[in-house]
């Protein structure tokens, strides 16, 4: 039962990290030039993604409060509902690796949540507050790789680094979708903004394309540390989880594949068909449905010994 909690307060955490910093990529790289000038449609589209920030921040939020229980009564052999009524919560926090990190992340995670309360209220601050949310989510993002299986692998600090940049490119990407799909949605119902789509695909396409290269490379440095051989790949929980999330990556390739190469170049070569975005919206939500798939596995992997482990 506390294995299952913790899967799902890790995969809740994870996601929410991801998807706030990829909000605030889409919103300054992706988005970023084909933002001017500024139209009633594109505020309502940053409204929206404003709205998906408030509500990633309360599940980090709630999610990493559960994980922190879930560690206490781990630790101390406390049960969970009792994990908060001693002193054991205070020395996890303050005397372990662990609760260093917890201590950052809940702090982060905080100012942010204060940062885009001012966001809704302070319209002439949004760009500086914008830049500022996305130091702090990728800040917060980051720092799992510090309670990550890569942070007590024995190469240091490949594993830290490896881990670091592998995390920034999944939030870049996965995280960038649904800001991608929303975009996409409005995009289909307004002019100004169908007129911009195909910047905005061009740009996303060219980001995605690079944070796919920097996952392999990180992602090869954490098999290496994490998992030793091709052996221990196919024969271990630990193996063949990766191998699972290995496949199911490889399908998301091939959806972006698709989008890059046919509907991208379509829709660079005639205006933007209404039917082109509806096939393309599409696409990108099954984009997002399969990196939260992912992200479901990375939390087992979180919680499985890694494959060089005795
Ligand atoms: C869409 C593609 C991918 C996404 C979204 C993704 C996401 C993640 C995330 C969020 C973590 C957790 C890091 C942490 O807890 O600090 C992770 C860890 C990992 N990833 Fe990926 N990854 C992707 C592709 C890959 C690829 C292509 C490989 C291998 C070539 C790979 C191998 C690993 C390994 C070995 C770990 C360590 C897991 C652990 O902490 O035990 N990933 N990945």
């Amino acid at each position: 039962m506390l294995i299952a909690l913790l899967i799902i307060a890790r995969a809740a955490q994870i996601g929410a990290s991801m998807l706030l910093a990829g909000i605030f990529a889409f919103e300054l790289v992706t988005l970023g030039p084909a933002a001017q000038p500024a139209t009633d449609d594109l505020h309502e589209v940053e409204q929206r993604l404003l709205r998906l920030v408030r509500w990633s921040l309360i599940v980090a939020f709630l999610s990493a409060l559960l994980w922190f229980g879930l560690e206490v009564a781990n630790m101390s052999g406390l049960p969970l509902t009792r994990a908060f009524s001693t002193t054991a919560w205070q020395a996890v926090l303050f005397q372990t690796e662990f609760g260093r990190v917890w201590q950052l992340r809940l702090g982060l995670i905080v100012v942010a949540l204060v940062l885009a309360a001012l966001g809704f209220v302070k319209a002439q601050l949004r760009r500086a507050l914008t830049v500022a949310l996305f130091l702090v989510s990728v800040t917060l993002l980051v720092s799992l790789a510090w309670i990550s299986h890569a942070a007590a692998a024995r190469a240091q600090p490949l594993g830290l680094l490896g881990d670091a940049l592998h995390l920034c490119a999944a939030g870049a990407w996965i995280g960038g979708l649904l800001p991608l799909a929303i975009f996409l949605t409005h995009a289909r119902a307004s002019v100004s903004l169908g007129e911009r789509a195909a910047r905005v695909l061009q740009r996303f396409s060219t980001l995605s394309l690079g944070c796919v290269g920097v996952l392999v490379v990180s992602g090869l440095s954490n098999s290496w540390l994490l998992v030793g051989s091709i052996h221990a790949l196919l024969t271990t929980p630990y193996g063949c989880l990766l191998l699972f999330k290995l496949m199911l990556f490889g399908i998301l390739v091939g959806f972006g594949a698709r989008n890059r190469l046919v509907i991208k170049t379509k829709l660079l070569r005639a205006s933007a068909g209404s039917d082109l975005l509806r096939q393309l919206r599409r696409n990108v939500i099954c984009e997002a449905c399969l990196g939260l798939a992912i992200v479901v596995i990375v939390a087992f992997l979180g919680v499985t010994p890694p494959a060089p482990h005795p």
